[in-house]
Order: structure tokens, then C-alpha cells, then sequence
């Protein structure tokens, strides 16, 4: 049985902990603010007030945080980096695959294995255990960690490690591309008088429709943005990863420009721990 040193017990952390936990897996939680741990303690994980402790009594140690300056500050500082010999990090946070790759570089510099792993769905995934789980590795680590990988959902392979981070990215901008476009949509409609159901019915039966605007439909007509599963804040951080990958590429990103535009009118508004669909505030907003 591995034990699992957790850093990072946020929105997706938390119960991705809980869900090892509940197959009877070891795990030894850290998170900078020490309240977030209180229910897992009480849920019987062991807690650590410094990551490299955690670390240090772990095979394995999984990452869920907020971007690539966190993981580096927890995993790549000089305590950390000389308890990574031997063991194996599993990066699940939404980086870009420049920063995974880097990363990778670093841990293995050290002696340790790295492989990414970032996720497709949200809370309610995570504690039904159908996250979408995208692996950069080699077919010998995918090979030894998919079983464990199965915890939170589906692992499934998709390369070397930045195939995985790429495959997440371009996910996330269909995302925001998808749900600005919505958006406007809807808020055109709604000031043109049109009935919202009768537009519906004719999207769900179009070609065009995608289940998420369903997903965000009521919360957008409420304007109640609240309990959100995926902030404003984190969808606007994984837009600006994907554009600055993407326009390093050469290829034309002034579509994705002009939601990154709506999602920072959006912040402005406050939503920035709001739910991603509050986006509808800024492109319908309140006169
Ligand atoms: N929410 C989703 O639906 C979803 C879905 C797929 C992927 N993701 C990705 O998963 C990752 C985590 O998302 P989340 O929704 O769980 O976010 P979250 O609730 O904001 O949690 C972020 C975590 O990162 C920690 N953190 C941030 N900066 C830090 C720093 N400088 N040093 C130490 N710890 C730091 C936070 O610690 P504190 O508690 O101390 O702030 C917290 O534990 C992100 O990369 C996100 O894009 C999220």
C-alpha cells in the first residue's frame, strides 16, 4: 500500500483526500491554511505542518494547487527537494506544459519520478470518482500508477509528460470559449424579449448545443453565482496559460483575447471566487 503525502487541500484537494481516505489509503495532508485540514483530520488523514514533512513520510506525493509558483514553492524548495530521492510526484494542478516539463526537470535532477496527471471535472466528480485523469508519462509509470490513478476516476495515457498538461489546456479554453459564447447568447435573447425556454429548446435540438449551458443556464438567469465548484479566478488563469502557449505557437488566439477580457471584467465585478458562469454579469450586466 503507498502512502501519500497530499500538498494542497483546496476546492478539488479536500475531497480528492477524503477519497483515499475512503479506499483505506495512508495519506499525510499539508495546506498553507492549516483550517482547511480540520476534517480530514477528523476523516483520519495524518497532518503535517511543512510540506517536506509530508514528504518525507510518503512514496508518493500528489500536488493539487493553485498554479505553477505554489508547486514550486512547496515542492521545490531546498527542504523538500532533498526528500524527493526515490519517490514519485504525481502533478494534478492546471499548469502549462512548459512549467510541468520544467518541473519534471527538477524533480528528476534530484532522483526523484514525476509524472502529470490534471483532471477534467469538478467537485461533484471528484467524490463520485469519475474525474477525467490525463497522464503525461512514460507507458512504465503509467503502467505502475494507473490502478491508484483509478481512485479519483479514468486515468488515461496520453504521452510524455506536457501531453497531458497540453490535452488539459486546450480543454479549459473550450471552457471559457463555450461559455462566454453562451453567454452572449443568452443575454442577447433575453433583452431582445425572446422566451429563454422556447430559445433553448431549439439550441438543445441543434447541432450547436453543448450540455454545459444547460449546466449554467439557471445559475446565470438567477445571477446567483455562489458555491462555486471552479472560480472565475482559476478559469481566467488557465485562459491566460492556454494564450500564452498558444500565441508562442503562431496560432491566432484574438477570439480566446476577447473572453479573457470578459472573464477580467468579471473579477472587476468581484467573481473572482464567484462561480466561472458569473462571466454572465459581465457580458449582460445590470443596467
Ligand atoms: N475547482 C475545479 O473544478 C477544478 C477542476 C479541475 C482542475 N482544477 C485545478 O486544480 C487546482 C486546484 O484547484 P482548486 O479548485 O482546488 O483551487 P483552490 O480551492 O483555490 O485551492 C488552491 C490550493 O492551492 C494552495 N495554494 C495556492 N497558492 C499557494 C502558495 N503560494 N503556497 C502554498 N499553497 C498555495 C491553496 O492553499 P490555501 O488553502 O492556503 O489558500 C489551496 O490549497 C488548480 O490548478 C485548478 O485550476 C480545478
Amino acid at each position: 500500500m503507498v502512502k501519500v503525502a497530499f500538498l494542497g487541500t483546496g476546492l478539488m484537494g479536500e475531497p480528492m483526500v477524503q477519497r483515499l481516505l475512503a479506499a483505506q489509503i495512508p495519506v499525510v495532508a499539508y495546506n498553507r491554511t492549516a483550517s482547511k485540514l480540520e476534517a480530514l483530520r477528523v476523516s483520519g488523514a495524518e497532518i503535517a505542518d511543512l510540506p517536506e514533512k509530508a514528504i518525507a513520510q510518503s512514496d508518493c506525493v500528489i500536488l493539487m494547487l493553485t498554479n505553477a509558483d505554489a508547486v514550486r514553492e512547496l515542492l521545490l524548495s531546498e527542504a523538500s527537494k532533498q526528500q524527493l530521492s526515490g519517490r514519485t510526484v504525481i502533478q494534478m494542478s492546471t499548469i502549462s506544459p512548459q512549467e510541468s516539463q520544467e518541473i519534471h526537470d527538477a524533480v528528476v535532477a534530484v532522483g526523484g519520478q514525476y509524472l502529470e496527471a490534471p483532471v477534467l471535472g469538478s467537485i461533484p466528480q471528484v467524490k463520485a470518482g469519475e474525474l477525467q485523469v490525463m497522464v503525461g508519462a512514460s507507458p512504465e509509470q503509467f503502467a505502475k500508477w494507473s490502478d491508484f490513478l483509478k481512485n479519483f476516476g479514468s486515468p488515461v495515457l496520453l504521452g510524455a509528460v506536457s501531453a497531458a498538461s497540453s490535452t488539459k489546456l486546450a480543454l479549459n479554453q473550450l471552457i471559457a470559449s463555450l461559455t462566454t459564447a453562451f453567454a452572449l447568447s443568452l443575454g442577447f435573447v433575453q433583452r431582445q424579449g425572446v422566451e429563454v425556454e422556447a430559445f433553448m429548446q431549439i439550441l438543445r435540438q441543434s447541432a450547436l448545443y453543448a450540455p454545459t449551458f444547460d449546466k449554467k443556464l439557471q445559475q446565470m438567469i438567477d445571477g446567483n453565482f455562489a458555491n462555486a465548484n471552479f472560480p472565475t479566478k482559476h478559469l481566467l488563469k488557465d485562459t491566460n496559460l492556454f494564450l500564452n502557449e498558444a500565441e508562442a505557437m503562431g496560432l491566432n488566439v484574438s477570439g480566446l483575447e476577447g473572453v479573457r477580457k470578459v472573464l477580467e471584467a468579471a473579477q472587476q465585478l468581484g467573481l473572482a471566487d464567484a462561480d466561472y458562469s458569473s462571466l454572465f454579469a459581465a457580458i449582460n450586466p445590470q443596467k
